[in-house]
């Protein structure tokens, strides 16, 4: 049993469910487009060529930390990161997302998922060395991947997609391709993150944003088989880890099996009837879209979320889903305080 004061920050206790002395709160995408300082040392290019920059990625990882006083940071870094690693041949453009030069399609693309190595993301490991380093005993930093799924959408698809059309006909037309596509990923996804803790992240988030594209039977069988070997590879790290994805309320009950110490909630599920589908720890759920107009709206709608997450202990405040890249970073600064003022939930 390791003592690491960080162990008893609110974050981690509230990911186990443990009483707290305010409720914690950080927003997913903090680091990142919304913030003045960011988009200063940033410049143009591609995001991968920040995330390849340790100073920098260490850098923008602690930028919100400093800011709001967020209580745990999350890795400036990508889903895609350990494919672009690999040479899959992917690029994250501005304004659009990830790219795919060659996407998969066929059996022999298989071997283009060689197995990750240290070496290959050992710009990812210096960052989480620096940022840990920084951020000393009372801030957790979280690791995060892509979960199978919404990683194996981009790599088939080639681009961003609201249809995910070519992803579900592989899966429904060529179901044993499609398995062994998740089978390299998950192999993939989970030698990333288990080195994003062997340097020194306390808890790890898989993102699995475009599962709520899927039907509750294509959810059991294409993606959560595939999630959950992730999860039960990252066993006996004995970090917590949170599962989110977004459009998932009809899910979330498939999703709560998962061995995730954590639900992620998005916004379309009030959070009362979240916690109920979820029977154990959750994070979420503000809408993003409720922070773009001013300080006062946001804080009113912060407030509905911490009256329907209770008393009970296991709520970590966030958004239902990203910071939108138009957010004042001040109404972000409002709803930490509302949070970390008048949150109950747990609270000792
Ligand atoms: O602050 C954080 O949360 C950490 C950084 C982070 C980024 N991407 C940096 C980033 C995290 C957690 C992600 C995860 C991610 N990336 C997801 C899952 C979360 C979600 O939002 O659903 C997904 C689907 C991706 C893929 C991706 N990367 C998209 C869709 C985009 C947006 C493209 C755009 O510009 O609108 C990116 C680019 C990206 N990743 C940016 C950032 C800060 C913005 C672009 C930039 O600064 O160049």
């Amino acid at each position: 049993m390791t003592t690491r004061p960080v162990l008893d920050s609110p974050f981690l206790r509230a990911c186990r469910g443990e009483s707290v002395d305010h409720v914690p709160v950080w927003f997913m995408r903090q680091a990142g487009r919304s913030l003045p300082e960011y988009r200063a040392l940033r410049g143009t290019g591609s995001i991968l060529e920040a995330i390849a920059d340790p100073d920098v990625a260490a850098e923008v990882t602690l930028q919100p930390v400093r800011r709001y006083g967020v209580d745990a940071a999350i890795l400036f870094s990508d889903i895609v990161v350990p494919f672009h690693a690999i040479g899959f041949g992917v690029d994250v453009v501005p304004g659009r997302g990830p790219v795919v030069a060659n996407p998969f399609r066929t059996s022999a693309d298989l071997e283009r998922l060689r197995d990750l190595t240290d070496a290959d993301i050992a710009h990812v490991t210096d960052t989480v060395e620096r940022v840990v380093q920084a951020l000393g005993d009372t801030t957790p930093l979280i690791g995060f991947a892509g979960a199978p799924f919404t990683v194996a959408s981009y790599l088939v698809e080639g681009a961003p997609t609201r249809e995910f059309g070519v992803i579900k006909t592989l899966m429904h037309a060529e179901p044993d391709l499609y398995d062994a596509l998740m089978n390299r990923v998950v192999d993939i996804t989970v030698s990333f993150l288990r080195a994003q803790v062997a340097h020194g992240a306390s808890a790890l988030q898989l993102f699995d944003s475009w599962a709520g594209s899927l039907t509750r039977r294509e959810y059991q069988r294409f993606a959560q088989p595939a999630t959950e070997r992730v999860l039960t590879a990252l066993q006996d790290l004995d970090v917590p880890t949170i599962l989110f994805g977004v459009g998932t309320g009809e899910l979330l009950g498939d999703m709560a099996q998962c061995s995730s110490s954590v639900l992620g909630i998005d916004w379309h599920v009030d959070l009362d009837e979240g916690r109920r589908r979820a029977n154990k720890p959750v994070q979420g759920n503000l809408d993003p879209a409720r922070c773009l107009g001013g300080a006062d709206l946001a804080v009113g709608a912060a407030r509905e979320v911490l009256t329907r997450a209770g008393r009970e202990a296991g709520h970590i405040f966030n958004l239902g889903h990203g910071v939108l890249p138009h957010t004042d970073p001040d109404v972000l600064a409002a709803v930490v305080d509302v949070v970390h003022h008048e949150g109950k939930a747990g609270v000792r």
